[in-house]
C-alpha cells in the first residue's frame, strides 16, 4: 500500500513543488495535509509558472484526484482565486479536488492579528507570512476556530462568528487596530460558502478507501521541517506538525509512510526571522540569492542564504524518517571556485547537536566548515550523473554522506525536464 511524503529538510523553500509535480504524475491521489497559504509552491512548464499555496501540486497531472485534508487552514479567498486561475487556464478542478470540512478558516480578523502581534513583538518577532498562520491555529487549539462545517450551516455560523468578533474586536482595539463589522464579515463568508460548497467532501474516507485498495497516494508536504511547530527553531516556527507522522493525525491514514522523500537545496535559505549559523551575508550571499532567485513566492520577500548545513539537515533526515533524497538547484552553485560545507557545530572548543540547543542556543553556534572545490561549468543541460564533472559528483556525495540517506533525483533548473533522475 504505497504512500509516500514529500516534505522538506531545511526551513522551507526547498523546491518541494517541482519534486511532488515530477512525481504526481504516477499517482492517483496528491492531497495536501499541513500549513496553510503561508506556503508557497512554483512549478515552471515551459513558458508556465504555476504558484500554488493551497492547491495541491498534483493538480496539473490531469488523472490525479487532488485533496486538501484537515490539518491545513484554509483562506478561502485565496483558495478561490487559485481554483479560478486554474480553470481559466484550462485545467479542470471541478470533481478533482476535495477539502476537508474539518479544515479550519482563517478569518480577517486573524490576518490583523498576526500583523499586530508581530508588531508587539518588537525585535522578536518571528517574521511571519502575515498569512493569519500563528493566529488561527491559536484558535484551533483553543476551540475558538471556526471551520468548513460551520460555515455550510449559515446560523451556526453567524453565531460562532458574533462570539468570536466580540472577543477578538476586544483583542485588536487595545493592540491599536480597527474593530471588524460583525454583518459585513458575515456576508462575505456566506458568498465564500456558496463557492466553495461543490469542493467540500470528507477527505479522511477517500484516503482510507484509496490506502486498503493499494492506490499510490502522494503527500505533498508545504513546508520545512525546522518549520514545525514542535521539533523546530521555535519560536521562529510556523505553527502546523510538518514531519510525515503527521499523516496519522491531519489526513487519518493509520500508517507511517512507505517512501518519505526529503527536499534538500544544495544550500541553505531562510525567510523571516530566527537563527541561521550557516548565514552568509555580503557579495556571496547576495549573489546565491540572484542566481537562485530566493525571493518568497508568497510575500516576495528576499530570503536569507547560505551554505549547506550537514548538521541540521542530518538530524531532519533521522528524525523524519526520511529513505531519499531530492537535491534542488545544484546549478545556483555552477559559477562558484570554493563552496563551504557546515559538517558540525562546536561552541568554545566543544563539538554539540544540534538537537539539543534551542533557537537562542543555535543563534550562538560556530559552523565547522570543510571547503569543497567548486566546478564552475554550467550544469544545466546535463540529465545523466555520469555527465557530472568530478567536482560536482563529489560535492553531491558529501552531502549525501553527511545526510546519511541516497540522492536520487538533482534539479539542474527550474524547468520539469531540468532533472537528474537517478531512482531507476
Ligand atoms: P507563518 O507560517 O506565516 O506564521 O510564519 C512563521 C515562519 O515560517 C516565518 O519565518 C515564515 O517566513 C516561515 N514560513 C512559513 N511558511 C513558509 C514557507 O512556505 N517557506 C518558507 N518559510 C515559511
Amino acid at each position: 500500500m504505497p504512500v509516500t511524503v514529500i516534505i522538506g529538510l531545511q526551513w522551507g523553500d526547498e523546491g518541494k513543488g517541482r519534486v511532488i509535480d515530477a512525481r504526481a504524475g504516477d499517482v492517483d491521489i496528491c492531497a495536501r495535509f499541513h500549513g496553510g497559504p503561508n506556503a508557497g509552491h512554483t512549478i515552471v512548464l515551459g513558458d508556465k509558472k504555476y504558484v500554488f499555496h493551497l492547491v495541491p501540486d498534483g493538480i496539473i497531472n490531469r488523472s490525479v484526484v487532488c485533496l486538501i485534508t484537515n490539518g491545513v487552514v484554509i483562506d478561502p479567498t485565496v483558495l478561490l482565486g487559485e481554483i479560478s486561475g486554474l480553470e481559466n487556464g484550462g485545467i479542470i478542478v471541478k470533481n478533482r479536488l476535495w477539502i476537508s470540512p474539518r479544515c479550519h478558516l482563517i478569518m480577517p480578523y486573524h490576518k490583523v492579528l498576526d500583523s499586530l502581534l508581530e508588531e508587539a513583538k518588537g525585535k522578536g518577532k518571528t517574521g511571519t507570512t502575515g498569512r493569519g498562520i500563528g493566529p488561527v491555529n491559536s484558535d484551533k487549539v483553543s476551540y475558538n476556530g471556526l471551520r468548513i462545517f460551520d460555515l455550510l450551516k449559515p446560523a451556526v455560523f453567524a453565531e460562532k462568528l458574533r462570539v468570536q468578533l466580540e472577543i477578538k474586536n476586544r483583542l485588536i482595539t487595545a493592540l491599536g487596530g480597527s474593530p471588524f463589522d460583525f454583518q459585513e464579515v458575515l456576508e462575505q463568508y456566506i458568498a465564500v460558502a456558496a463557492a466553495l460548497s461543490p469542493y467540500i467532501k470528507e477527505t479522511q474516507p477517500i484516503l482510507y478507501r484509496a490506502w486498503k485498495d493499494g492506490k499510490k497516494i502522494l503527500f505533498g508536504g508545504a513546508h520545512g521541517f525546522y518549520l514545525d511547530n514542535e521539533l523546530g527553531t521555535y519560536p521562529f516556527c510556523s505553527a502546523s506538525a510538518v514531519v510525515p507522522g503527521a499523516i496519522n493525525e491531519y489526513a487519518g491514514i493509520p500508517t507511517f509512510p512507505d517512501t518519505v522523500v526529503g527536499v534538500v537545496k544544495a544550500y541553505t535559505t531562510r525567510v523571516g526571522g530566527g537563527p541561521f549559523p550557516t548565514e552568509v551575508v555580503g557579495p556571496v550571499g547576495d549573489l546565491l540569492r540572484e542566481r537562485g532567485g530566493e525571493y518568497g513566492a508568497t510575500t516576495n520577500r528576499p530570503r536569507r542564504c547560505g551554505w549547506f548545513d550537514g548538521e541540521l539537515t542530518s538530524k531532519a533526515a533521522m528524525i523524519t524518517g526520511t529513505t531519499q533524497i531530492a537535491l534542488t538547484k545544484i546549478d545556483v552553485l555552477d559559477t562558484l571556485p570554493e563552496i563551504p560545507i557546515c559538517t558540525g557545530y562546536q561552541l568554545n572548543g566543544r563539538q554539540l547537536d544540534s538537537r539539543e540547543l534551542d533557537a537562542i542556543d543555535l543563534g550562538q553556534v560556530e559552523p565547522i566548515f570543510e571547503i569543497m572545490p567548486g566546478w564552475q561549468k554550467e550544469t544545466r543541460n546535463i540529465r545523466r550523473l555520469s555527465d557530472l564533472l568530478y567536482a560536482t559528483r563529489r560535492y553531491i556525495s558529501r552531502l549525501e554522506e553527511l545526510i546519511g540517506v541516497p540522492i536520487l533525483q538533482i534539479s539542474v533548473g527550474p524547468e520539469r525536464k531540468e532533472m537528474i533522475d537517478v531512482r531507476g
